[in-house]
């Protein structure tokens, strides 16, 4: 049967998540605000307005919006200073094989990712044509763990949510794919990814068998 397969973006197509870290640690820093790699896991996922609210809570500060609209350009100027030699190389190990046999079996992909910056990623990275549906930052108005971006995907592959499957690195995505009811599979560390259905470290340790298992359930 065909199913929809949900990739997020960030964290389990491109190692980009060490770069939206590094770009919010310096906003942070000059704020004078305690960041470290854990809590940036509650930013994973989370959009990028909303991204800076929760740096601003960790700090208890609040600010003028205009300030924020500053950080905010900031932020996103200094993380698209990463992305420019971005080329396949920076693809997550065990991607780009996924993909292509999902495409060799016939299987319907989307991206569901809260980034705005996502389709220049793809196209750098040249995977964008495996994509039959792109969902991002730009398409919805609510953030992970909402399930809107998943479900839109979904749609759009004309896909039910309970055979769609989505790839997350994120705690707040695989809450999303739960909601939606559909297969939550986490990309990362298991302790972290503890709600998601299955977990694998990286798409290495995903074997091809696992996705046949998946189409055919
Ligand atoms: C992804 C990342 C988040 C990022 C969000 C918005 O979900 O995991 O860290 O804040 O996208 O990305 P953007 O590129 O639009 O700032
Ligand atoms: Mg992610």
């Amino acid at each position: 049967t065909k199913k929809a397969f949900i990739f997020d973006l960030d964290g389990v197509i491109v190692d980009t998540a060490k770069y939206h870290f590094l770009a919010w640690q310096k906003i942070a820093a000059e704020l004078g605000i305690e960041f470290t790699p854990e809590h940036n896991e509650e930013l994973k996922g989370v959009s990028r307005v909303r991204s800076l609210d929760i740096i601003l809570q960790l700090g208890k500060m609040s600010a003028s919006q205009e300030d924020k609209d500053r950080w905010l350009k900031q932020k996103n100027e200094d993380y698209l200073s990463y992305l420019v030699h971005m080329d396949q190389s920076e693809l997550l190990p065990g991607v780009l094989h996924i993909l292509q046999f999902l495409k060799d079996h016939g299987q319907p992909i989307a991206l569901g990712s809260a980034s705005k910056n996502a389709r220049p990623i793809l196209e750098k990275t040249g995977i964008l044509p495996y994509f039959d549906a792109i969902v991002d930052g730009n398409d919805v108005t609510n953030a992970k763990p909402d399930p809107e971006v998943f479900v839109q995907a979904a749609k759009l592959l004309g896909i039910d949510n309970t055979h769609a499957i989505v790839f997350e690195d994120s705690v707040a995505g695989v809450q999303a794919a739960n909601i939606a009811g559909m297969t939550s599979i986490g990309i990362g560390e298991e302790s972290i990814l503890k709600e998601a259905q299955y977990n694998f470290p990286d798409f290495v340790h995903i074997d091809t068998s696992f996705i046949e298992y998946i189409i055919k359930k």
